[in-house]
C-alpha cells in the first residue's frame, strides 16, 4: 500500500481493489439500483441468499447470478460470489452439486433470526450430514451466529444472542467438523472477536461491518430509537465496539471486510409495527472503514483487512488492480426512488443534516493493474 502524506498526515492511499465478503443486493428493481453501488467500490462481492424464497438450490443460484450480472453490466470487472442458503430441506447431494458447479460457500441462518430467515434452520445439530459433506467437498460455512432460545425454550436477550452462540453451537460445529472452514459473519461482541484472535480454531474467520466499528447501542438510542442503525445482530456496548476495532485493525489474517449492506425501503425502516433490520451502508462503506483504521493509527493493516485476508481465506486470487482514496469529506448520497418499492436512504442521509463531515475519506479512482 502506498500512503501519501501532507504536512505529516496521511492524505492519499493507493492499494489493491477491495472485495466485499458479505452483502445483500436483493432482487428485481431494488437489485438493479443496488448492484452498481457495490460494483463501483468492490471488485467482488459475496451475495447473501436471503431472498423470498431463499436461494436454496443450484437452479435458483444460477438464475440469481445471471440477474446480478445483468444489473452489473456497466461494471464488467465486477464478480458476484454466489452463496447457497441452507434450509431444513438441504441435502448433502445439493451441497455436492453446488460445489461441483463452483459455488464456494453456503449460508446458515437460524430460523427467524433476521430479515427473510423463516426458511432458516431451527436445530443446527440436525445439519451434521450437511456440515460433513461441506467439510469433504471444501465448501465454506457462513454463519449468522445468534442463538434465539435456551434449551428450556426461554428467549435469549438480543444483547446475548451472539455470545450464547459463540459459547454453544459454534464450538460444537468447529470441534465436530475440524476441517470445515467457517466464517462467523458480522461479529458484534468482544467474545466473538477474542475467540477468532485466540487462534483456538484455525479454520474460523470473521467479517466485521463498518457500522459495528463506528457505532454502538448508545447511538441506537441517542435522541430516540434510530431506525437507520437497527440491524441484526444489534449494535452492542461501547466495550464491544472497542474490541471489534482492535480486532479489525490488528492485522489478524482471518478477520476481514463484510459490509452487510442491507437495503430496506424507508417505509420498512420506519414501520410502526416493526422496523426492518439492516443498515444500507452502500457507498459509505469504504470511507467508514478507512476512518476507523486512520483513527486507530493502523493504516498499515488496512489493505490486509480490505483486500488480502478475504481472498486468502476463500482460496481465491488477490485482485491485481488498485484503488485510490483521498482525505476529502465524504458526501452522503441522496435518497433513491425505486419504482414500485418506494424511497431508499443510503447510510448517512438524514433530511436537513449533512453527515459528510463525519467521514474524512473518499474514493477518488480505480486504477488498472
Ligand atoms: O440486519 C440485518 N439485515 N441482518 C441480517 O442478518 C440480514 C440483513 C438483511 O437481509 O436485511
Ligand atoms: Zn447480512
Amino acid at each position: 500500500m502506498k500512503i501519501e502524506f501532507t504536512e505529516g498526515k496521511a492524505s492519499a492511499l493507493t492499494f489493491i481493489w477491495p472485495d466485499d465478503w458479505h452483502t445483500h443486493v436483493r432482487d428485481l428493481e431494488v437489485m438493479k439500483a443496488v448492484v452498481p453501488i457495490t460494483a463501483k467500490l468492490f471488485r467482488r462481492a459475496v451475495i447473501m441468499p436471503n431472498l423470498v424464497p431463499a436461494v436454496s438450490n443450484l437452479n435458483m443460484l444460477k438464475a440469481y447470478e445471471e440477474r446480478v450480472l445483468t444489473a452489473a453490466l456497466l461494471y464488467p470487472d465486477f464478480q458476484p460470489i454466489m452463496t447457497l442458503a441452507i434450509t431444513p430441506k438441504t441435502t448433502p447431494a445439493d451441497i455436492k452439486m453446488c460445489r461441483r458447479a463452483g459455488i464456494r460457500a453456503a449460508k446458515l441462518y437460524p430460523a427467524h433470526a433476521t430479515t427473510n430467515s423463516k426458511e432458516g434452520v431451527a436445530h443446527i445439530r440436525s445439519l451434521a450430514p450437511i456440515f460433513c459433506e461441506m467439510e469433504g467437498v471444501e465448501m465454506i460455512l457462513l454463519l449468522h451466529g445468534e442463538t434465539l432460545r435456551f434449551p428450556n425454550g426461554n428467549r435469549v436477550s438480543p444483547f446475548k444472542k451472539e455470545t450464547v452462540f459463540v459459547q454453544t453451537e459454534l464450538p460444537w460445529i468447529l470441534e465436530n467438523f475440524p476441517k470445515l472452514k467457517v466464517v462467523l459473519e458480522h461479529i458484534t461482541t468482544a467474545e466473538a472477536a477474542e475467540l477468532v484472535l485466540s487462534n483456538k480454531y484455525p479454520n474460523l474467520a470473521a467479517t466485521i461491518t463498518p457500522h459495528h466499528l463506528i457505532y454502538d447501542v448508545c447511538d441506537l438510542f441517542e435522541g430516540g430509537f434510530q431506525s437507520a442503525f437497527f440491524c441484526l445482530p444489534v449494535l452492542k456496548d461501547t466495550s464491544d465496539k472497542e474490541a471489534l476495532r482492535r480486532a479489525a485493525t490488528s492485522g489478524h489474517p482471518r478477520i476481514f471486510i463484510g459490509t452487510d449492506s442491507a437495503p430496506h425501503s424507508l417505509a420498512k425502516k420506519t414501520d410502526p409495527c416493526g422496523c426492518a433490520a439492516g443498515v444500507f451502508v452502500g457507498s459509505a462503506a469504504l470511507s467508514m472503514y478507512v476512518q476507523v483504521f486512520d483513527e486507530m493509527n493502523a493504516l498499515e493493516n488496512l489493505e490486509s483487512f480490505l483486500s488480502f485476508n478475504g481472498p486468502r481465506f476463500y482460496g481465491m486470487a488477490m485482485n491485481d488492480n488498485f484503488i485510490r482514496l483521498v482525505r476529502k469529506p465524504w458526501r452522503a448520497e441522496p435518497p433513491m426512488r425505486i419504482s414500485g418499492e418506494g424511497e431508499f436512504w443510503q447510510f448517512g442521509h438524514r433530511p436537513g443534516e449533512n453527515m459528510s463531515q463525519e467521514f474524512e475519506w473518499t474514493m477518488e479512482s480505480k486504477l488498472a493493474a
